[in-house]
């Protein structure tokens, strides 16, 4: 582990440069300056209600027509937003690092979008929907700017279904995180990117990774869980520090 550095910027380029794994974990803060909004403070608010209340399967079995507007209204947001410059930095960093994988906490698809290739999302996809019944993913197929007609249902049994969305409270799918535990034994940095850290399992691959002898830097405009642990904090946006970082690398 390195010492915490007073030049976070040059500390976090020597460690890029001397690296060749890379993990990237990446959270909501990413997108945010694509206009998705983030999960907590003002931007994980609609109507009132908190975003992490509605993100459960307890709001779903309460009230499906009220958390399937909400996952619309998220839908047709990630639809309109395009990648910014820190989904494009790291499709740069993948090409350039022998071995990369990149973690996310984000349904987005924004990565993706960008260009990204190995990519993990943790929390599934909001173009997908999962049966409650059968329990099979399928691509929704609902045109997210037309107000549907009536909530998704499983192509295959015809029963109500939920977005395919990890919620508070639920399982992680099988394999999902074993393929970035693994990688995380090998990283020599790991890179957490607009997280606040609340959510313990993507948290705790980072720290794994660090446990095993990775350098952990993270890029966020304000601390959380995870900074008094980071081995070094890159305050700011992810938008500008990630092409900043990038462009040092190449130079
Ligand atoms: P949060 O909304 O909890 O945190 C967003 C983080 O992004 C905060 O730490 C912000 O400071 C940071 N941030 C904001 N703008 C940024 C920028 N331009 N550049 C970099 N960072 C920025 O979102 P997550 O930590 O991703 O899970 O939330 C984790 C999980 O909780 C989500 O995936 C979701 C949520 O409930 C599920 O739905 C299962």
């Amino acid at each position: 582990m390195i010492t915490k550095s007073a030049e976070p910027f040059s500390a976090a380029i020597r460690e890029l440069t001397n690296a060749r794994n890379l993990l990237v974990v990446t959270g909501a803060g990413i997108s945010a300056e694509s206009g998705v909004p983030t999960f907590r403070g003002a931007g994980g608010l609609w109507r009132g209600y908190d975003a992490t209340q509605l993100a459960t399967p307890e709001a779903f079995a309460k009230n499906p027509e009220l958390i399937w507007e909400w996952y619309r209204w998220r839908r047709e947001i990630c639809h309109v937003a395009t990648p910014n410059p820190a989904h494009e930095s790291l499709v740069e960093f993948e090409r350039a690092f022998p071995r990369f994988l990149l973690a996310t906490q984000n349904v987005d698809g924004l990565h993706a979008r960008a260009g990204s290739k190995n990519v993990v999302q943790l929390h599934g996809t909001i173009d997908e929907i999962l049966c409650k019944r059968c329990y099979r993913a399928s691509k929704n197929i609902d045109d997210p700017f037309e107000p549907p007609s009536k909530l998704p249902t499983c192509p295959h049994c015809g029963k109500l279904a939920r977005p395919n969305i990890l919620w508070f409270g639920e399982s992680y799918w099988e394999g999902v995180l074993q393929k970035v535990a693994s990688f995380a034994h090998i990283a020599d940095v790991c890179l957490v990117i607009g997280t606040s850290g609340q959510v313990w399992p993507p948290i705790a691959l980072a720290l794994e990774a660090q446990k095993n002898g990775a350098t952990l830097i993270e890029i966020n405009p304000t601390s959380g869980e995870l900074t008094p642990k980071a081995d070094i904090w890159l305050q700011g946006p992810a938008g500008s520090l990630l092409p900043a970082l990038w462009s040092q690398l190449c130079s």
